[in-house]
Protein backbone atom coordinates (compact mmCIF):
# COMPACT_ATOMS: atom_id res chain seq x y z
CA UNK A 1 0.00 0.00 0.00
CA UNK A 2 2.88 2.76 1.16
CA UNK A 3 4.71 1.85 -2.39
CA UNK A 4 1.71 2.51 -4.42
CA UNK A 5 0.71 5.57 -2.22
CA UNK A 6 4.34 6.77 -2.77
CA UNK A 7 3.71 6.06 -6.80
CA UNK A 8 0.85 8.35 -6.75
CA UNK A 9 3.02 11.35 -4.77
CA UNK A 10 5.64 11.21 -6.97
CA UNK A 11 3.30 11.62 -9.92
CA UNK A 12 0.89 14.28 -8.15
CA UNK A 13 4.83 16.26 -7.55
CA UNK A 14 5.45 16.30 -11.13
CA UNK A 15 1.28 16.72 -12.19
CA UNK A 16 1.68 19.86 -9.80
CA UNK A 17 4.62 21.93 -10.72
CA UNK A 18 3.47 21.57 -14.41
CA UNK A 19 0.46 22.62 -14.01
CA UNK A 20 2.16 25.60 -11.90
CA UNK A 21 4.46 26.59 -14.59
CA UNK A 22 1.02 27.07 -16.39
CA UNK A 23 -0.42 29.75 -13.25
CA UNK A 24 3.18 31.09 -13.88
CA UNK A 25 3.07 31.63 -17.25
CA UNK A 26 -0.44 33.07 -16.90
CA UNK A 27 0.72 35.51 -14.60
CA UNK A 28 4.20 36.33 -16.57
CA UNK A 29 1.99 37.11 -19.67
CA UNK A 30 -0.35 39.55 -17.37
CA UNK A 31 2.86 41.45 -15.84
CA UNK A 32 3.82 41.94 -20.01
CA UNK A 33 0.66 43.23 -20.65
CA UNK A 34 -2.14 40.30 -20.50
CA UNK A 35 -6.05 40.23 -19.26
CA UNK A 36 -6.53 37.58 -16.31
CA UNK A 37 -10.08 37.17 -18.52
CA UNK A 38 -12.18 36.59 -15.81
CA UNK A 39 -15.37 35.07 -15.68
CA UNK A 40 -18.43 35.25 -12.97
CA UNK A 41 -19.01 32.14 -11.50
CA UNK A 42 -22.60 31.72 -10.17
CA UNK A 43 -23.52 35.64 -11.04
CA UNK A 44 -21.25 36.19 -7.89
CA UNK A 45 -18.93 38.74 -7.77
CA UNK A 46 -16.89 37.57 -5.37
CA UNK A 47 -16.51 33.78 -6.33
CA UNK A 48 -14.19 34.28 -9.86
CA UNK A 49 -13.22 31.85 -11.77
CA UNK A 50 -10.31 32.36 -15.02
CA UNK A 51 -9.74 30.99 -18.30
CA UNK A 52 -6.17 30.20 -17.04
CA UNK A 53 -8.61 27.93 -13.91
CA UNK A 54 -10.45 25.94 -16.12
CA UNK A 55 -7.30 25.57 -18.65
CA UNK A 56 -5.10 24.07 -15.83
CA UNK A 57 -8.30 22.13 -14.32
CA UNK A 58 -8.21 20.59 -17.92
CA UNK A 59 -4.71 20.26 -18.18
CA UNK A 60 -5.13 18.15 -14.90
CA UNK A 61 -7.72 16.27 -15.70
CA UNK A 62 -6.12 14.69 -18.60
CA UNK A 63 -3.14 13.95 -17.58
CA UNK A 64 -4.78 12.10 -14.78
CA UNK A 65 -7.09 10.05 -16.86
CA UNK A 66 -4.03 9.13 -19.28
CA UNK A 67 -2.21 7.91 -15.98
CA UNK A 68 -4.97 6.20 -14.08
CA UNK A 69 -7.99 5.57 -16.38
CA UNK A 70 -10.02 4.13 -13.40
CA UNK A 71 -9.45 6.48 -11.05
CA UNK A 72 -12.41 9.14 -10.66
CA UNK A 73 -12.03 12.92 -10.47
CA UNK A 74 -13.80 15.65 -8.71
CA UNK A 75 -12.81 19.45 -10.00
CA UNK A 76 -13.38 22.62 -9.11
CA UNK A 77 -14.58 23.79 -12.42
CA UNK A 78 -16.12 20.96 -13.66
CA UNK A 79 -18.05 21.04 -10.71
CA UNK A 80 -19.11 24.72 -11.57
CA UNK A 81 -19.80 23.47 -15.39
CA UNK A 82 -22.14 21.27 -13.80
CA UNK A 83 -20.98 18.00 -14.45
CA UNK A 84 -22.86 15.53 -11.82
CA UNK A 85 -19.75 13.58 -9.79
CA UNK A 86 -20.48 10.82 -7.31
CA UNK A 87 -18.01 10.24 -4.18
CA UNK A 88 -17.15 6.51 -3.90
CA UNK A 89 -14.97 4.30 -2.65
CA UNK A 90 -12.27 4.50 -5.95
CA UNK A 91 -9.29 6.66 -5.94
CA UNK A 92 -10.62 9.52 -5.88
CA UNK A 93 -8.30 12.87 -7.07
CA UNK A 94 -9.83 16.03 -5.40
CA UNK A 95 -8.31 18.86 -7.57
CA UNK A 96 -8.34 22.89 -7.38
CA UNK A 97 -6.74 24.34 -10.19
CA UNK A 98 -6.24 27.51 -8.52
CA UNK A 99 -6.81 27.84 -4.85
CA UNK A 100 -6.61 31.97 -4.67
CA UNK A 101 -8.33 32.58 -7.73
CA UNK A 102 -8.75 36.32 -6.54
CA UNK A 103 -5.46 36.36 -5.92
CA UNK A 104 -4.10 35.31 -9.06
CA UNK A 105 -6.35 37.98 -10.90
CA UNK A 106 -5.05 40.25 -8.30
CA UNK A 107 -1.20 39.62 -8.88
CA UNK A 108 -1.33 39.21 -4.61
CA UNK A 109 1.26 35.77 -4.45
CA UNK A 110 -0.75 33.44 -2.33
CA UNK A 111 -2.07 31.17 -5.42
CA UNK A 112 -1.86 27.30 -5.94
CA UNK A 113 -2.89 24.28 -7.10
CA UNK A 114 -4.33 21.57 -4.91
CA UNK A 115 -4.22 18.38 -5.46
CA UNK A 116 -5.81 15.51 -2.90
CA UNK A 117 -6.38 12.23 -3.04
CA UNK A 118 -9.09 10.22 -1.14
CA UNK A 119 -9.19 5.78 -1.28
CA UNK A 120 -11.86 4.21 0.61
CA UNK A 121 -13.45 7.85 0.75
CA UNK A 122 -10.49 8.60 3.48
CA UNK A 123 -7.87 11.81 2.25
CA UNK A 124 -4.36 9.85 1.90
CA UNK A 125 -2.32 12.32 -0.32
CA UNK A 126 -2.23 15.63 -0.72
CA UNK A 127 0.34 18.46 -2.98
CA UNK A 128 -0.27 21.97 -2.65
CA UNK A 129 2.08 24.06 -5.07
CA UNK A 130 2.31 27.82 -4.81
CA UNK A 131 4.34 28.68 -8.04
CA UNK A 132 5.13 32.20 -7.64
CA UNK A 133 6.69 31.61 -4.00
CA UNK A 134 8.22 28.10 -5.05
CA UNK A 135 6.68 26.56 -2.04
CA UNK A 136 5.72 22.78 -2.45
CA UNK A 137 3.61 20.94 0.19
CA UNK A 138 3.34 17.09 0.04
CA UNK A 139 2.13 14.47 2.12
CA UNK A 140 1.01 10.99 1.89
CA UNK A 141 -0.55 8.80 4.93
CA UNK A 142 2.21 7.57 7.32
CA UNK A 143 4.85 8.99 5.11
CA UNK A 144 5.17 12.31 6.49
CA UNK A 145 4.50 16.14 5.55
CA UNK A 146 7.23 18.23 3.61
CA UNK A 147 8.06 21.37 2.28
CA UNK A 148 9.78 21.50 -0.87
CA UNK A 149 10.61 17.52 -1.06
CA UNK A 150 13.37 17.28 2.02
CA UNK A 151 12.31 19.74 4.62
CA UNK A 152 10.12 18.02 7.04
CA UNK A 153 6.79 20.09 8.67
CA UNK A 154 5.93 21.83 10.87
CA UNK A 155 9.36 24.21 10.36
CA UNK A 156 8.71 26.34 12.97
CA UNK A 157 7.64 25.23 16.78
CA UNK A 158 5.67 26.79 18.99
CA UNK A 159 6.23 27.60 22.49
CA UNK A 160 5.48 24.71 24.65
CA UNK A 161 2.64 23.90 25.60
CA UNK A 162 0.81 25.91 23.44
CA UNK A 163 -2.05 26.71 25.95
CA UNK A 164 -3.81 29.93 24.97
CA UNK A 165 -5.09 31.45 21.82
CA UNK A 166 -3.57 34.72 23.57
CA UNK A 167 -0.11 33.21 21.85
CA UNK A 168 -1.84 32.60 18.31
CA UNK A 169 -1.58 34.26 15.19
CA UNK A 170 -5.52 33.10 13.54
CA UNK A 171 -5.63 32.43 9.97
CA UNK A 172 -9.56 33.26 8.45
CA UNK A 173 -11.14 34.52 5.31
CA UNK A 174 -14.04 36.22 4.40
CA UNK A 175 -15.32 33.91 1.89
CA UNK A 176 -17.61 33.96 -0.89
CA UNK A 177 -20.91 34.12 0.45
CA UNK A 178 -21.38 38.06 1.36
CA UNK A 179 -25.17 37.84 2.66
CA UNK A 180 -25.84 39.99 5.81
CA UNK A 181 -26.08 36.72 8.05
CA UNK A 182 -23.22 35.24 6.89
CA UNK A 183 -20.89 37.93 6.76
CA UNK A 184 -21.86 39.98 9.65
CA UNK A 185 -20.72 36.57 12.16
CA UNK A 186 -17.72 36.29 9.80
CA UNK A 187 -16.63 39.73 11.49
CA UNK A 188 -18.45 39.08 14.82
CA UNK A 189 -15.94 36.12 14.94
CA UNK A 190 -12.91 38.33 13.79
CA UNK A 191 -13.63 41.04 16.56
CA UNK A 192 -13.74 38.20 19.21
CA UNK A 193 -10.48 36.76 17.97
CA UNK A 194 -8.91 39.97 19.06
CA UNK A 195 -10.47 41.79 21.60
CA UNK A 196 -9.23 41.77 25.08
CA UNK A 197 -9.55 38.25 27.42
CA UNK A 198 -11.11 39.86 30.17
CA UNK A 199 -13.61 40.98 27.47
CA UNK A 200 -14.76 37.49 26.91
CA UNK A 201 -12.72 37.79 24.19
CA UNK A 202 -9.50 35.65 23.30
CA UNK A 203 -6.95 38.60 22.37
CA UNK A 204 -4.96 36.94 19.75
CA UNK A 205 -1.81 37.69 18.35
CA UNK A 206 -3.44 39.12 15.24
CA UNK A 207 -5.50 37.34 12.46
CA UNK A 208 -4.25 37.18 8.71
CA UNK A 209 -6.32 35.94 5.65
CA UNK A 210 -4.04 34.41 2.57
CA UNK A 211 -7.27 34.19 0.17
CA UNK A 212 -6.27 30.63 0.00
CA UNK A 213 -7.71 28.12 2.16
CA UNK A 214 -4.88 25.40 0.42
CA UNK A 215 -2.24 27.36 2.21
CA UNK A 216 -4.08 28.54 5.57
CA UNK A 217 -3.89 25.00 6.03
CA UNK A 218 -0.52 24.44 5.25
CA UNK A 219 0.71 27.62 6.85
CA UNK A 220 -0.41 25.58 10.28
CA UNK A 221 1.18 22.33 8.86
CA UNK A 222 4.14 24.57 8.20
CA UNK A 223 3.66 26.42 11.83
CA UNK A 224 4.03 29.92 11.23
CA UNK A 225 -0.20 30.10 11.75
CA UNK A 226 -1.48 28.44 14.80
CA UNK A 227 -5.02 27.88 13.53
CA UNK A 228 -7.26 27.70 11.04
CA UNK A 229 -11.03 28.51 10.96
CA UNK A 230 -13.27 28.93 8.27
CA UNK A 231 -16.90 28.32 6.77
CA UNK A 232 -17.62 27.89 3.55
CA UNK A 233 -15.02 26.32 1.27
CA UNK A 234 -15.38 23.13 -0.68
CA UNK A 235 -13.56 19.65 -0.68
CA UNK A 236 -11.07 21.03 -3.36
CA UNK A 237 -10.18 23.66 -1.01
CA UNK A 238 -9.42 21.80 1.64
CA UNK A 239 -8.29 18.13 1.03
CA UNK A 240 -4.90 17.95 -0.12
CA UNK A 241 -3.95 20.43 2.97
CA UNK A 242 -5.71 18.19 5.65
CA UNK A 243 -3.43 15.37 4.63
CA UNK A 244 -0.52 17.92 4.71
CA UNK A 245 -1.48 19.08 8.30
CA UNK A 246 -2.72 15.89 9.68
CA UNK A 247 0.85 14.41 8.84
CA UNK A 248 2.98 17.38 10.10
CA UNK A 249 0.82 16.39 13.63
CA UNK A 250 -1.47 18.88 13.17
CA UNK A 251 -5.59 18.37 14.02
CA UNK A 252 -8.24 19.16 12.10
CA UNK A 253 -11.93 19.33 13.46
CA UNK A 254 -15.38 19.62 11.61
CA UNK A 255 -16.78 21.65 14.76
CA UNK A 256 -17.10 25.29 12.34
CA UNK A 257 -18.74 26.82 15.31
CA UNK A 258 -20.32 24.09 17.30
CA UNK A 259 -18.06 22.01 19.69
CA UNK A 260 -17.14 19.13 17.64
CA UNK A 261 -14.42 16.85 18.39
CA UNK A 262 -14.57 14.44 15.25
CA UNK A 263 -12.21 14.92 12.67
CA UNK A 264 -13.60 17.31 9.85
CA UNK A 265 -15.04 15.60 6.78
CA UNK A 266 -13.72 17.03 3.73
CA UNK A 267 -17.16 18.00 2.65
CA UNK A 268 -18.36 19.53 6.02
CA UNK A 269 -17.77 22.83 4.68
CA UNK A 270 -16.61 23.97 8.50
CA UNK A 271 -13.14 23.64 9.38
CA UNK A 272 -11.11 23.84 12.23
CA UNK A 273 -7.12 23.36 11.96
CA UNK A 274 -5.13 23.35 14.91
CA UNK A 275 -1.33 23.31 14.56
CA UNK A 276 1.08 21.01 15.97
CA UNK A 277 1.48 22.04 19.59
CA UNK A 278 2.67 19.10 21.84
CA UNK A 279 -0.11 16.56 23.10
CA UNK A 280 -3.62 16.36 21.29
CA UNK A 281 -5.01 17.70 24.79
CA UNK A 282 -3.19 21.40 24.25
CA UNK A 283 -4.52 21.15 21.08
CA UNK A 284 -8.34 20.66 22.19
CA UNK A 285 -7.66 23.14 24.33
CA UNK A 286 -7.12 25.75 21.87
CA UNK A 287 -10.13 24.55 19.70
CA UNK A 288 -12.67 24.87 22.80
CA UNK A 289 -11.08 28.38 23.32
CA UNK A 290 -11.78 28.77 19.79
CA UNK A 291 -15.63 27.93 20.24
CA UNK A 292 -15.91 30.07 23.43
CA UNK A 293 -15.43 33.27 21.23
CA UNK A 294 -17.16 32.02 17.47
CA UNK A 295 -20.56 32.75 16.96
CA UNK A 296 -22.78 30.37 15.44
CA UNK A 297 -22.92 29.84 11.98
CA UNK A 298 -24.92 27.47 10.05
C1 LIG B 1 -11.44 30.09 -2.24
C2 LIG B 1 -10.22 30.45 -1.42
C3 LIG B 1 -10.63 31.41 -0.30
C4 LIG B 1 -11.69 30.83 0.59
C5 LIG B 1 -12.88 30.38 -0.24
C6 LIG B 1 -12.43 29.43 -1.33
P1 LIG B 1 -10.94 29.61 -4.83
O1 LIG B 1 -11.09 29.19 -3.26
O2 LIG B 1 -9.66 29.30 -0.86
O3 LIG B 1 -9.53 31.69 0.52
O4 LIG B 1 -12.11 31.80 1.49
O5 LIG B 1 -13.76 29.71 0.68
O6 LIG B 1 -13.54 29.01 -2.08
O7 LIG B 1 -12.28 30.07 -5.27
O8 LIG B 1 -9.92 30.68 -4.91
O9 LIG B 1 -10.55 28.33 -5.48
Amino acid sequence: QQAVLKEYLDFAITLARDAGAIIKGALDARMKGGQANILLKYDNPSDLVTETDQAVEKFIKERLAATYPAHKFIGEETMAAGTETYFTSDPTWIVDPIDGTTNFVHGYPFVAVSIGLTIGKVPVLGVVYNPLLDELYSAAQGLGSFLNLTTPLPLFQPPLPLTNLSQCLIATEAGSDRSSGVLDKKVDAIHAMLRRINDNGAEAHSVRATGSAALNMCSVAKGCVDVYWEVGCWEWDVTAAMVILQEAGGLVLSGGTERDESPANIFGRKYLAIRAAGDRTSQLAIAHQMWDVLPSID
